[in-house]
């Protein structure tokens, strides 16, 4: 089978590797890639968002399937281009895609669905926003509406915090249009996991819940982030609750999405808070996590193409994975001054030894060779050191080892990734 993957992060990176050890992938392209992608597939110049390119190159090239990694050319409408040229696509069509898309439209469809969530607000004046923030008191959450690269929420511990929050996100318009509408939420608190399921239209399998690392800081100090580190499986997110939220989240999502005539083809990606009073969802996207995907695809055993092409072709329900049960980790590896400004170019050096260390996978993100064929960071998340092991220590142990071995004074990492598991 022929393959085009499109996206060329961290998360593509791992998705890359997984498809290439499939025993169905006679070719794979990604699209543009990065520089440890071009080691297990070719890459292709063509950009992640650009949706009419994309979809002549794999009819040119007979692609049997595209997937696609980051939600912005699924909300471009990718899976609909390649549906309307006959193309096979993992992701949803940008009719479903607006689960990430818009936030105000999530809220509708899990309210209509039933799901446990936040109590929440919209509004559109920052005046009556202000108002509803001191009528309620802090903590609270405020959100822009539409995309904003995981930068468009502020939990605010104080009342000012918050109007501060509303003023940049309307009025200074921080993000730009995705700032127009905005939403107030009440503030979750307990342990927060990401949850993913492959859906089939009608069908959800559970696939595997990792949990993440926002902020940028150890001890969860600083700016929100894509994310700095993941590991999987969380010991907090018992079978009990993955069947919960299978029940009370996922099900009647799907239900819901396919009631109103856009099912949901993809990996749904729930955002979940564990709260005293059960799992509650704090969003979805449409898509596999960055970096929850590269532990993910360390510990799927099964074969990744056969999975998304049983999506595609809605036989979830005669399909199963299985997972190893060891644990994974991966530490992201940022160029200084991220997740604000920061420098393109460094060099980046020691990945042989790092690939060395027992159970260690190192996954690209924003990387590319210069012209002498060196290493350079060329994003904001640059790698995702990653390893596996018998148990979270262990895994996070040689993780650390093959982070350390990375020779790159241009970058840094938490050092704490998985605390609160290695804490429990
Ligand atoms: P989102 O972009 O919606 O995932 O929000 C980014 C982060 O803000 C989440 O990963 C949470 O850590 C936090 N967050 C969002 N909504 C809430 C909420 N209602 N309560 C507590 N934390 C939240
Ligand atoms: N790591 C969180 C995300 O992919 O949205």
């Amino acid at each position: 089978m022929k393959v085009l993957l499109v996206g060329g992060g961290g998360r593509e990176h791992a998705l890359a590797w997984a498809l290439s050890g499939s025993g169905l992938l006679t070719k794979l392209w990604v699209a543009p890639g990065n520089a440890g992608i071009a080691e297990v597939a070719e890459c292709v110049a063509i950009g992640a968002e650009d949706v009419p390119a994309l979809v002549a190159f794999a009819r040119e090239r007979a692609v049997d399937l595209v997937v696609c990694g980051p939600e912005a050319p699924l909300t471009l409408g990718l899976a609909d281009a390649c549906a309307a040229a006959g193309l096979k696509c993992f992701g949803p069509s940008a009719a479903a895609a607006k689960l990430e898309g818009s936030k105000a439209f999530t809220r509708e469809v899990a309210t209509a669905a039933g799901v446990p969530g936040a109590e929440w607000a919209q509004f559109t004046e920052a005046e009556a926003a202000r108002a509803y923030v001191r009528a309620k008191g802090a903590p609270i959450v405020v959100k822009a509406d539409g995309l904003a690269a995981g930068k468009g929420v502020v939990v605010a511990a104080t009342v000012a915090e918050a109007e501060q929050a509303i003023t940049e996100i309307m009025e200074d318009k921080v993000h730009g249009a995705a700032g127009s509408t905005l939403l107030i939420e009440e503030c979750l608190m307990g342990q927060e996991v990401s949850f993913f399921a492959l859906c089939d239209g009608e069908t959800a399998l559970p696939m595997a819940a990792a949990q993440d690392h926002k902020r940028v800081g150890d001890g969860d100090t600083g700016p929100n982030t894509g994310g700095m580190g993941a590991y999987s499986p969380p010991p907090a997110f018992t079978p009990a609750i993955e069947a919960e939220v299978m029940d009370r989240i996922i099900r009647p999502t799907l239900a819901e999405m396919a009631r109103r005539g856009t099912p949901f083809r993809g990996v749904l990606f729930a955002g979940l808070m564990l709260t005293e009073a059960g799992p509650k969802l704090i969003e979805f996207n449409v898509r596999f996590g960055d970096p929850e995907c590269q532990v993910l695809m360390l510990r799927l055993q099964s074969d990744l193409l056969a999975a998304l092409l049983a999506a595609c072709d809605g036989e979830l329900d005669r399909f199963a994975l299985r997972w190893s049960a060891e644990a994974a980790m991966v530490v992201v590896m940022a160029a200084r001054g991220y997740p604000g400004a920061y420098a393109r170019g460094s060099v980046i050096e020691g990945l042989e030894q790092a690939a060395q260390v027992p159970g260690a996978q190192v996954f690209h993100a924003g990387t590319a060779r210069d012209e002498q064929g060196h290493l350079v960071a060329t994003g904001g998340r640059v790698l995702g050191v990653s390893a596996t092991g018998a148990t979270l220590r262990v895994a996070r142990d040689a993780a650390y080892t093959a982070v350390d071995a990375v020779r790159w004074p241009g970058g840094f990492c938490r050092r704490d990734i998985g605390w609160r598991a290695l804490e429990m």
